[in-house]
């Protein structure tokens, strides 16, 4: 039986303030946007569920206690729907709501990087290997990606990293990982650089917003300094804790739609769409034309 503990644990950083995406979210929470007819969060916490993963931690922030109140049951609309005999609403929404006391909230109380919203959640993750995934990029794959990432995690025991190519003069946006042996689905990460300047990337494999790490990051970020933005950076930590612990990526090759930007939004809309046995027949002509209409 492999020694390599189980990953139960997720952490979703939702407190950033969606300065993107503005004039929308400056009063909805960024996580709370629709793709199709769910919220981007919640095909980030499908995505963990899918994985194994058995608790939810959220780091909010001012704002965002929307999130919150959407992983809880909304006990006048569910009685409502009763009396109405609508079954198929509420057997959705019971489908979509946590085992009870498999959340868990805590607030960023300022917005100092990745890396320090993820050292907010050490209490909450323990002594254990934990899952992070950002909200912003959702994904579609056959399998996904942070069930790979789990996979290669218990064959390996290495703190896992999920990467994706990108154009080379898009590096400079991302957190860059150097490329060594094959390993699984993936490959041992030799280095890693946050943001690296144009031309110096160490490859055009960026890290996609989706880890699993080792509790030892906790005390590293602890002492953190700020990088590159001057916010304090998980990818810095990620290369001091790689100095006494492998690190490994998982070479994710399904779509990633970075829900955070205009562009990744409208895309994932559409794909997610279009993938839709309901929807597919209403939308695909009619999107068609549109686009004929810009050519
Ligand atoms: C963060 C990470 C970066 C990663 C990116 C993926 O950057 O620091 O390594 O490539 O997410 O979206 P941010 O998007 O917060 O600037």
């Amino acid at each position: 039986m492999s020694s390599v503990r189980k990953v139960r644990k997720a952490v979703f950083p939702v407190a950033g303030l969606g300065t993107r995406f503005l004039p929308a979210t400056k009063a909805v929470p960024k996580e709370m946007l629709t793709v199709v007819d769910k919220p981007v969060i919640q095909y980030v916490v499908d995505e963990a569920l899918d994985a194994g993963i058995e608790h939810l931690i959220f780091v909010t922030g001012r704002s965002k206690a929307v999130i919150e109140d959407y992983f809880d049951i909304q006990v006048e609309l569910e009685q409502t729907l009763r009396q109405r005999n609508k079954t198929a609403e509420l057997s959705l929404l019971e489908s979509i709501l946590p085992v009870a006391g498999s959340t868990s909230f805590t607030r960023q109380q300022e917005p100092l990087g990745l890396g320090h919203a993820v050292w907010c959640a050490r209490e909450l993750v323990g002594d254990e290997p934990f899952a992070l995934l950002l909200p912003d990029m959702i994904m579609k794959s056959d399998k996904g990606c942070m069930k790979g990432m789990v996979e290669l995690h218990s064959e390996s025991g290495a703190n896992i990293i999920a990467v994706e190519e990108c154009a080379p003069d898009q590096a400079h946006k991302y957190g860059i990982v150097g490329v060594g042996e094959a390993i699984g689905e993936g490959f041992r990460i030799t280095r890693m650089v946050e943001k690296p300047a144009p031309g110096t990337a160490p490859s055009n494999f960026f890290i996609n917003g989706r880890y699993i790490l080792q509790p030892e990051i906790f005390p590293i970020l602890a002492t953190q300094e700020r990088g590159a933005g001057n916010e304090i950076q998980l990818t810095d930590a990620m290369v001091k804790l790689s100095g006494t612990q492998p690190f490994a990526a998982y070479h994710f090759r399904g779509e990633t739609y970075d829900c955070g930007a205009k562009d990744g939004f409208i895309l994932a809309n559409v794909a997610f769409a279009l993938e839709r046995a309901d929807i597919r027949p209403v939308v695909e002509e009619p999107l068609r034309k549109i686009v004929s209409r810009f050519k």
